[in-house]
């Protein structure tokens, strides 16, 4: 099989070749004067077993996305990885005149077959136009956090949308989890608790699917703090981390943060390579 990563995915794509045996397809990325990408991939595929590896956070990441698809269509069969999906928050209009992103999107990739990792929501699977499956970096997620050596950590979902997440990601290890949970005193006073377990002095980590702006995470942080923990982490699938988020989360009191390399950053210490090997080895 031809591993072929896209400009997002240089990375996981070299990784995920090496752990299949092989190595990658070397592709050449550039713009013509006018802005317009260029893109060259430097093997033939004709008649060949191809899988691409791209996320698109940006706009041109998924316009790459679309020129490698094409530059395929010899191929025998198309396996489209990609880690990290962007516009999959915009699953549904949240006010009239609005589009549904996620379909927008998903309707434009033409595989045979295509994968995502922790997709935000899986109901926008539905949308692409062939079988399309997500994988679930959760146990990878869960291992690393085991190798911190952290005392009984509490594993805490920054809201009840993560939970399943937590839950995931403390399955077979025996770690406590738990989410936390908005409750309004008054008109103008809401407290943020873990709904379950008390955090004074544990360690927690605060795991989610991605992190953004770091909002969410950081006014966890405080909180959690605030209530006494003994030392707050972040573990995510999709270090998304726009413009300040990684400074927030620091200035919030983050030991420290770990991500996946869906998202190639500095944070992005964990490969979910073995992940997508071990799927891409099952067909
Ligand atoms: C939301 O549903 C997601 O799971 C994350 O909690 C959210 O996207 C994080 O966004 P931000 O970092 O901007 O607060």
């Amino acid at each position: 099989m031809k591993v072929i990563g896209g400009p997002a995915s240089q990375l996981l794509a070299s990784r995920t070749a090496r752990a299949l045996g092989t190595e990658p397809v070397l592709c050449e990325f550039n713009r013509f004067p006018d802005g317009e990408l260029y893109l060259r991939i430097t093997e033939e595929t004709e008649n060949e077993r191809v899988t691409l590896i791209q996320s698109t956070p940006t706009d041109s990441d998924l316009v790459s996305l679309l020129q490698l698809i094409d530059a395929c269509e010899g191929a025998s069969e198309l396996n489209v990885v990609i880690p990290y999906m962007g516009y999959a928050r915009q699953d549904k209009k949240f006010k009239p005149g609005e589009p549904i992103s996620a379909r927008a999107v998903a309707r434009c990739v033409r595989a045979d077959r295509i994968f995502t990792v922790n997709i935000h929501e899986k109901s926008v699977l539905e949308h692409f136009p062939c079988p399309a499956e997500n994988l679930d970096a959760s146990k990878l997620l869960g291992e690393y956090i085991a190798g911190f050596g952290l005392e009984d950590p509490l594993l805490i979902a920054p809201d009840s949308g993560a939970e399943g997440l937590v839950k995931n990601v403390s399955s077979g290890l025996g770690f406590d989890y738990d989410h936390l949970e908005k409750t309004r005193l008054s008109g103008d006073t809401v407290v943020i608790k873990t709904k379950n377990l008390e955090v004074t002095g544990r360690h927690v980590v605060l795991v989610d699917d991605m992190i953004a702006t770091g909002g969410t995470m950081a006014e966890s942080i405080r909180m959690l703090r605030d209530q006494g923990a003994a030392g707050v982490y972040i573990a995510c699938v999709h270090p998304v981390l726009a413009r300040n988020a990684a400074l927030r989360l620091f200035n919030a009191g983050v030991k420290d943060i770990i991500g996946t390399d869906t998202l190639e950053k500095a944070e992005s210490r964990l490969s979910v390579a073995p992940l997508i090997a071990e799927t891409l080895n099952g067909f």
